[in-house]
């Protein structure tokens, strides 16, 4: 392995996967068939200091690098990938937005209940009618006096029916193009905001994902975050370290299938021997360990760059772009290296296949990654 792992990353790294293999995998399963919202599980990663982990403790973070975060990320989505969503949400979109833009009075309102796990947070950019094309939002936000007046409707939200509080992306100047959104924290429980449409979705059955609709929703001023006109560099910017979450959560599913094929064709006999004795079998093997492993060190170099303070906007696409298509070709592999019994609820690598399917699409589709990575190709001019 290229990165050399601290001892602290290390035990990171071992004490998040016992936690997930004994506490969270168990019960993954059944989730996924009743669609039951892990809150317990939370509590627990929240004690564990897994919901806030790059927070400074005096915002009740663990103030971990992001390497340790990925280590932990990818351990959690080995067991259960709605787990790992909402914990990839809540600890870079939501929190490390707040840490980077908030005021000392949010940062306290709101950060600490976030980065120790008290409460799920979610990031509403999202709209029925602007998923890729953010900038196409209809939600306004109108000040009037001492608030905002915000109407819209948000679409495909994380944790939207389980959260206490959202980020809300809204327009406050409709002539400024990009420089016209600004972001807001919106409590639950405010009048005016509202759960609606909950999807019945393919996969990550477990990790609820709503519109929120917010119709003449009164939002103090102060719960502005960062500037007006600052919402969509606010996205943006969550969204590198967000792309780099959903990166980890790849390699985790990933890994997960693999084992699983690794242990599948030792044990299946056909033509009178174990699968994994055939060349056609351990070549995709070969294959399944190099894609996951190149996948890898994408992931640990966007967290290096990170830790490190560099521009990483292009390598978080990068590894968001090559781990979830690797996924989804690693999971079609296991469901395949399975045979019929792949296809049935009896062996996990069907719920693999399906929660992986939307890794390609949310956080920014793999088309919406070569856009970012072609843009910072050829706007950079040191390449000729
Ligand atoms: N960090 C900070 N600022 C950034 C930025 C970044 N990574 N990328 C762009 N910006 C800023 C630019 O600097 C520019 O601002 P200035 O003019 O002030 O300098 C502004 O944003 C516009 O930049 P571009 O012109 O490059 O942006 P664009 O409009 O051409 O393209 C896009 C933007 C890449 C296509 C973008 O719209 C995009 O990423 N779309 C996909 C949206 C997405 O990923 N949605 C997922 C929803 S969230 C989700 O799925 C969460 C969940 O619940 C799981």
């Amino acid at each position: 392995m290229l990165f050399n792992l601290t001892d602290e990353q290390l035990m990171i790294q071992s004490m998040v996967r016992e936690f997930s293999r004994k506490v969270v995998g168990p019960t993954a399963a059944e989730r996924d068939k009743t669609k039951e919202f892990p809150a317990k599980n939370f509590k627990q990663m929240g004690e564990l200091g897994l919901m806030g982990m790059m927070i400074p403790p005096e915002y009740g973070g663990e103030g971990a690098d992001t390497i340790s975060y990925v280590l932990a990320l990818s351990e959690i989505a080995y067991s259960c990938a709605s787990t790992s969503v909402v914990m990839s949400v809540q600890n870079s979109i939501v929190c490390e937005s707040i840490l980077k833009y908030g005021t000392e009075e949010q940062k306290k309102k709101f950060l600490i209940p976030l980065a120790s796990g008290k409460i799920i947070g979610a990031f509403a950019l999202t709209e029925p009618e602007a998923g890729s094309d953010p900038l196409n939002q209809t939600t306004t936000a109108v000040r009037d006096k001492d608030q905002y007046i915000l109407n819209g409707t948000k679409r495909f939200i994380t944790s939207g029916k389980n959260c206490s509080m959202t980020i809300v992306t809204a327009k406050t100047d409709e002539s400024a193009g990009h420089r016209g959104i600004s972001a807001f924290l919106v409590p639950k429980g405010i009048e005016g905001f509202s759960v609606g449409h909950i999807e019945d979705k393919m996969g990550l059955r477990a990790s609820d994902t709503t519109d929120l609709i917010f119709e003449n929703c009164r939002v103090p001023a102060e719960n502005i975050l960062g500037k007006e006109g600052d919402g969509f560099k606010i996205a943006m910017s969550g969204l590198d370290g967000g792309r780099i979450g959903i990166a980890a959560q790849s390699l985790g599913v990933a890994q997960a299938a693999f084992d699983a094929s690794i242990k599948y064709t030792r044990q299946r006999k056909q033509f009178g021997c174990a699968i994994s004795k055939h060349q056609g079998i351990r070549w995709q093997i070969a294959d399944m360990a190099t894609q996951i492993e190149a996948a890898r060190q994408l992931v640990l170099s966007a967290a290096a760059m990170k830790d490190r303070k560099e521009k990483f906007t292009m390598q978080a696409s990068m590894a968001k772009l090559f781990a979830s298509e690797m996924v989804n070709q690693i999971t079609a592999r296991a469901v395949q290296l399975h045979g019929g019994y792949g296809f049935t609820k009896d062996y996990d690598v069907e719920r693999y296949y399906r929660d992986s399917r939307v890794f390609t699409i949310y956080e920014g589709t793999s088309e919406i990654q070569r856009i970012v990575i072609s843009n910072n190709i050829l706007k950079d001019k040191r390449n000729p």
